[in-house]
């Protein structure tokens, strides 16, 4: 079963990526500061995009109460974010700290739009440790159960 991102959760990456392009064509620190966070966050989007967001589609079906034996392939996703998490956030730490070398450069430099593009990137790693990942984190946790509930109906019918 294919998994897709919430389009929201997609656009809103897009935007940050496109804010981050328009950054690194940037001169001077600020230009060099944004290709230094590009280096440091492309790899984490990718990652995002394979195994922490997907799971997040299924939370429409799954709090109507909507289950079948195909969600079970999202646990090969959800497995792998829960291993993978401390990592991830580690990911984050690196993040937020390129992001503020080129806050500061931004400022310098009087470039406004970059300044604010940093402030949401933060507010967006801030939403995905509270929200996102945790709520993948669920849904794995939560199609488990349901699965194992539906092997132990079939053991007992
Ligand atoms: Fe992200
Ligand atoms: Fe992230």
């Amino acid at each position: 079963m294919k998994f897709t991102i919430p389009t929201p959760l997609q656009q809103e990456h897009e935007a940050l990526h496109d804010a981050l392009r328009l950054a690194t064509q940037a001169g001077g620190d600020v230009g060099d500061a944004a290709r230094h966070l590009a280096e440091v966050m492309h790899p984490h989007f990718v990652k995002e995009d394979e195994i922490a967001l997907p799971p997040l589609g299924l939370l429409g079906a799954l709090s109507r109460g909507e289950f079948n034996a195909e969600m079970t392939d999202v646990l090969a996703l959800t497995d792998r974010l829960e291993a993978e998490l401390p990592a991830m956030l580690a990911e984050h730490k690196v993040i937020v700290a390129a992001l503020q070398r080129l806050q500061a450069a931004a400022e310098l430099a009087g470039r406004s739009d970059v300044v604010a593009f940093t402030k949401e990137l933060v507010q967006h790693a801030r939403t995905e440790e509270d929200v996102m990942y945790p709520a993948a984190v669920l849904v794995g946790r939560h199609v488990r159960l349901l699965s194992a509930q539906g092997a132990g109906q079939r053991e007992s019918a």
